[in-house]
């Protein structure tokens, strides 16, 4: 069924479990987190990249998720992940994405509180969620942690449903072992200990570490890079076993789609902390 965060996120709060939410990039990564979720029997995130909507990516994309999203038994949001501007949350919300996420961790305070405010003004308006980020999780290996007392005023001045905070992690792969701040997580948490915190950058991140953080206040998990750094692998092996003979590609698909859903449902379990 098509939800938005708001009936996926508080319930697992309240149960201080992790909720997955993956980055698809095309059809076949979409399939397979929808499947992962039913067989896990397990509500999802499903999230695109901002740079999908600034083209027809987004949209084409989104007509096959509300209708994957539909027919999947367990409860399915549809986020925009990262979203730049409040054209790219117009556009998601337009094409019947559920949930969007308006990141303006770069910009000065008041302005990323204006902006935040906004989009999730315009979320709540089409019935959708928003989320919003203080403190900066950065590629690479820079981060900016987020302040305890910052977050709270962010929180109360936006509205947001769920808040990206930074304690630690980063997007892509670590260039050094990181080090998580559960303390800070915990400090943060105590300050707004109703609103569902959020990890970005989950690939590389100790499972133990993700687990603790879980059990500290973070509730929805972002994994985009080692998802897709599953899939692209499985094509490679596939293409390879083919050795130039031609199969059709909807059958050449099937291999790396089931490595995804098997991917998926693995990390769907741990973060339920049920592994
Ligand atoms: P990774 O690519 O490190 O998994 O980060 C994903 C993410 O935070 C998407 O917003």
């Amino acid at each position: 069924m098509l939800v938005n965060m708001k009936d996926i996120l508080p319930a697992a709060h309240k149960a201080r479990i992790g909720s997955g939410a993956f980055n698809a990039a095309n059809f076949e990564t979409a399939m397979a987190i929808i499947q992962a979720a039913e067989e896990e029997k397990s509500p999802v995130i499903l999230q695109l990249y901002m740079r999908m909507f600034d083209s027809n990516k987004a949209k084409w994309l989104g007509g096959a998720l509300i209708r994957m999203a539909k027919d999947c038994s367990q409860p399915v949001a549809l986020h925009l992940d990262h979203g730049k501007s409040l054209e790219q949350v117009k556009h998601a919300l337009e094409w019947g994405y559920t949930s969007v996420m308006l990141d303006g961790s770069n910009l000065p305070f008041d302005e990323n509180v204006a902006i935040t405010a906004e989009a999730a003004r315009l979320a709540h308006a089409a019935g959708a969620s928003c989320e919003g980020e203080i403190g900066h999780v950065a590629m690479g290996d820079q981060t900016a942690y987020t302040d305890p007392d910052e977050a709270a005023k962010f929180a109360a001045a936006t509205g947001v449903d769920a808040l990206a905070v930074s304690i630690g992690t980063v997007h892509g792969y670590y260039k050094a072992a990181p080090l998580i701040r559960a303390d800070l997580c915990a400090n943060i948490a105590a300050k707004i200990p109703d609103l569902p915190l959020v990890l970005h950058g989950g690939t590389g991140t100790p499972m133990a570490d993700v687990q603790k953080v879980i059990r500290e206040g973070i509730t929805k998990i972002n994994i985009a890079t080692q998802f897709q750094d599953c899939y692209l692998p499985a094509m490679e092996a596939e293409l390879k076993k083919l050795n130039g003979a031609f199969l059709p590609v909807d059958k050449f698909m099937d291999p790396p789609t089931d490595a995804c859903v098997a991917h998926i449902r693995k990390l769907i379990r741990q973060f339920a902390l049920k592994e």
